[in-house]
């Protein structure tokens, strides 16, 4: 894998910018947060990364390995190696498990293992077991490791997760945080935009803090429990339960 650059990504809705100044990088092989409370600019970021219809990015380069990212439409990012899984999942109702799986299937990428029908199954044996059901009867959490499986159909290099914890159970958040540790140690890069400490602590090499559209500090993982002013700032972490 290439590494990942954000540098001075400006982006916002209809000329009111909400995200400025963005700085990040992902290093092969690692996985990073990008934490932050509601509304501070985190899915903006990934929007804007992907190249997606809204928001409109003003200013910066997003660049993997040496290839401009920036400007370049949806399929050709995802063809680069980047895979999304969209806040609130997006699945299709009214596809079955497998035929999501099927439908966005991409050739393997040279010196990497394929993510195959096969693999997938012995990751997310849970959806192995619901291959002919309707995506519209999963749980919740079924439902985003459905979101996980399809991105990694595509055989990306690095994948970007927009809040997979987001309504669901602790426990099932927990399920969720040991798959994409899984696919993280199988040599997938991983950038995930979270508020979930516990997601964060179970996913993260190195954490970035977003704040009102910039980012306000970063601390590896090993360095989180030595800023309880910084989960409570960004995370709304109280003290005692970090
Ligand atoms: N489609 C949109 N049109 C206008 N404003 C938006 C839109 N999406 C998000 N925003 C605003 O941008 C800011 C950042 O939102 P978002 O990137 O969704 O934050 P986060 O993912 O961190 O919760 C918020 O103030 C939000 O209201
Ligand atoms: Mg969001």
């Amino acid at each position: 894998m290439s590494t990942f650059t954000v540098a001075g990504l400006a982006a916002g809705y209809q000329g009111h910018p909400v995200v400025d100044g963005i700085d990040l990088t992902v290093e092969p092989g690692e996985a990073v947060a990008l934490a932050g409370r509601n509304g501070m600019g985190k899915t903006t970021t990934l929007r804007a990364v992907m190249g997606l219809a809204e928001p409109a990015v003003s200013a910066g380069s997003v660049r993997f390995g040496d290839v401009e990212l920036h400007g370049k439409a949806p399929h050709h990012i995802a063809r680069a190696g980047i895979g999304y899984v969209p806040q609130g999942r997006r699945i299709f109702r009214s596809l079955t498990v497998a035929e999501h799986l099927a439908v966005v299937a991409r050739p393997a990428r040279a010196g990497y293992e394929p993510w195959t029908m096969d693999r997938v199954n012995e990751l997310f044996p849970r959806l192995a077991e619901r291959a002919g059901q309707f995506a519209g009867t999963l749980s919740g959490g079924e439902q985003q490791m459905l979101a996980i499986a399809r991105a990694l159909m595509t055989n990306p290099l690095l994948v970007l997760l927009d809040e997979p914890s987001e309504g669901l159970a602790p426990q099932i958040v927990r399920q969720v945080g040991d798959i994409i540790a899984a696919l993280h140690a199988s040599g997938v890069g991983v950038l995930i935009a979270e508020q979930d400490l516990s997601m964060v602590r179970r996913v993260a090499d190195r954490v970035y803090f977003l704040d009102r559209g910039t980012v306000a500090a970063q601390v590896t993982a090993a360095e989180l429990d030595a800023h309880a002013d910084l989960l409570e700032r960004h995370l709304g972490v109280g003290a005692g339960h970090a």
